[in-house]
């Protein structure tokens, strides 16, 4: 991994990731590519391309330009957006995919792309989500997730692609805030908690999802990245998870440091849906055992950071 090409580099995580790799592999190493372009060190602070993830030309000629030996594919329509427009989700959440690993095969190069616990359906085991068990998803996104972990393993497969990936759970940010997921509840809750010291909920008491913190999540693709292949006996895509709370849970956390915060419920039934059909809390076992994963934040060491962060921010 020495020379990267990001799409969705402007997204929830690439907002992130970007900075990382660029102090690991040098700025100018990291080529981030988004459909937009807004105000940010992503685009400032090294090389960045306006990609449509749609146009496969557009995309070769930018990682032969730069001579990238590495693709990460984050790019996609997260479950609850994916769920409103399932024929978008599908064409964009697919076709991208197809798009970056068609572009990796023709280039040679070492591939990550995200997969997430929208994987899981309502017949997976909900407790201790085991790595290899029965994925048959419910949601759109869940459908395009399994699609996208048999193709990766397809192109390794088939063509020895090194494609690699993780099932992440609810990422937690104060950086760029996610857009159309069913977890975002958790990223939301901090943001009002400052702002209002109250939060509605969409998700009811009682819903158990897995989540991490976003250095967590980082620092996970860049282990599983740099990990030894002969030690990886799964590829796409590994169980992480950081911790498993519901709303009532993360309330209470955030009351440690704002006494006052009341949390009140007015559930969605679509989200609520998409997470009812998901796992309480997933096994990494895998993970650990083949790359070393391992997290830094339970929920009360990452809500005192996320205030904190977030104070700072908003002030
Ligand atoms: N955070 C994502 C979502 O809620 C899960 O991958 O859609």
């Amino acid at each position: 991994m020495k020379k990267i090409l990001v799409t969705g580099a402007l997204g929830q995580i690439g907002s992130e990731l970007i900075g990382k790799l660029r102090g690991i592999y040098g700025a100018e190493n990291v080529i981030a590519t988004d459909i937009r372009k807004v105000e940010s060190d992503v685009v400032t602070n090294g090389p960045f391309e306006l990609l449509d993830v749609m146009d496969d030309k557009a995309m070769f000629s930018i990682a032969k330009k730069y001579e990238v030996d590495t693709v990460m594919h984050l790019a996609a329509l997260l479950s609850a957006t994916a769920e409103a427009k399932p024929l978008l989700a599908w064409n964009l959440n697919m076709g991208g995919l197809v798009n970056a690993l068609e572009v990796s095969r023709e280039l040679n190069c070492q591939f990550f792309t995200p997969s997430s616990i929208g994987a899981f359906g309502p017949a997976t085991p909900k407790d201790s989500t085991p790595q290899d068990t029965i994925q048959r998803p419910t949601t759109m996104y869940g459908v395009n997730k399994v699609a996208g972990e048999l193709l990766c393993d397809y192109y390794f497969h088939k063509f020895g692609l090194d494609t690699r990936g993780l099932r992440f759970p609810g990422l937690i940010s104060y950086v760029a805030p996610p857009g159309g997921g069913t977890t975002d509840y958790a990223v939301e809750i901090y943001y009002e908690a400052i702002k209002e010291g109250k939060y509605t909920s969409y998700i009811d008491k009682g819903t158990y999802m897995d989540m991490m913190y976003m250095p967590d999540a980082l620092q996970a693709i860049v282990s599983l990245m740099e990990a030894d292949p002969a030690n990886l006996k799964h590829r796409n895509s590994f169980n992480v998870t950081a911790m498993s709370f519901e709303p009532e849970q993360i309330a209470a956390e955030i009351r440690k440091h704002i006494p006052s915060f009341e949390m009140s419920y007015n559930v969605d039934p679509v989200r609520q849906g998409i997470a009812n059909s998901w796992p309480n809390s997933i096994d990494a076992t895998c993970a650990m055992e083949e790359w070393g994963f391992k997290a830094e934040y339970d929920l009360e060491k990452m809500t005192k950071d996320m205030l904190e962060k977030l104070k700072q921010k908003l002030s």
